[in-house]
């Protein structure tokens, strides 16, 4: 086995960036951590899942296309549309309070600058999201320009880029060469320069990471990626164990939520088939004084 690279000291810290300042976290905020505690980042898509993201102490809480997926039941993240994406972004930032709000876009969104700038600021002024995360290094960078001097802060996004899985033939980890590495860099170093505040990078070995999380001054926050990087992110339906198409060999699986509700949905068969449920304690009562009324109603019998 290789030697593990660059391991930065495991911290015993698990307070938030905003738990330490008081205030919500910002992009500014987030940017100004690299090199300080780990970034915690988690997809989320709904007010549910937004409230307990937050509740638990995310950072960065990220509206990820993603959604297409475990979510919508798509095949890839192809076909969300930014109508869809609102509508989600919409519904997660009423849960999401503290955290920074990332609205990720869609395929297709950005392919000019004209309509990143129109989607992204759909995104952040209908939407409600604090940010946006864009898919694409060298290639996107008129778009984070425009999109940053338009003051909409941009979360980038290279390596395994899923609006790609046509080109790269499936979910496949990339950077799996040194030339390909270079690109990579080349890559994080455009996004950095066009004024993107953090980097996502996704499934590329740890060694491509670590040179990456060492050449940029912006967070990286990895995914399949190793612990080199300046945070993680994962997604809300595979660490809770609600989506069971497959697993990547990245994930770490927190919960079984999916398992756990089907027994528990499961047993309310049951008990509605058994008659158990509802009980008296779920049952509403006529009050006393109607209850002669209600005997005097004249029920007429169908012919
Ligand atoms: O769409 C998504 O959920 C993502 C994260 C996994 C980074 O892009």
């Amino acid at each position: 086995m290789a030697e593990q690279p660059y391991c930065p000291a495991m911290s015993t810290n698990t307070i938030s960036l905003s738990q330490e300042t008081g205030k919500p976290v910002t992009a500014p905020s987030v940017q100004a951590s690299k090199n300080g505690d780990k970034i915690c980042c988690m997809t989320a898509y709904d007010y549910s899942s937004g409230l307990i993201a937050d509740a638990a102490g995310m950072d960065v809480v990220l509206v990820g296309d993603s959604l297409a997926m475990v979510v919508l039941g798509h095949e890839d993240t192809l076909s969300v549309t930014v109508d869809e994406m609102i509508h989600h972004v919409r519904a997660t930032s009423r849960g999401v309070k503290r955290a920074l709000l990332v609205a990720d876009m869609p395929f297709m969104s950005f392919c000019t600058v004209d309509k990143a700038l129109h989607n992204g600021g759909r995104l952040i002024s209908e939407g409600g999201a604090r940010a946006v995360k864009l898919e694409g290094g060298v290639a996107v960078v008129p778009q984070i320009e425009a999109l940053t001097q338009a003051g909409i802060p941009v979360m980038a996004h290279v390596g395994l880029t899923p609006q790609h899985v046509a080109r790269f033939g499936g979910f496949k980890a990339q950077g799996k060469s040194a030339e390909a590495t270079k690109a990579l860099l080349e890559d994080a170093q455009a996004v950095e320069e066009a004024g993107a505040f953090c980097v996502v990078l996704e499934a590329i070995p740890v060694e491509a990471a670590q040179l990456i999380t060492e050449a940029i001054d912006i967070p990286t926050i990895g995914i399949g990626a190793g612990n080199v990087t300046d945070g993680q992110v994962l997604v809300y339906h595979d660490v809770l164990g609600l989506f069971d198409r497959f697993t990547p060999k990245f994930v770490r699986q927190y919960a079984s939520q999916g398992e756990e509700g089907i027994k528990a949905l499961e047993q309310y068969c049951k008990d509605v088939r058994s008659g158990w449920f509802p009980a008296e304690k779920n049952t509403i009562y006529m009050p006393d004084d109607q209850m002669e009324q209600v005997r005097k109603i004249k029920v007429k019998k169908k012919k």
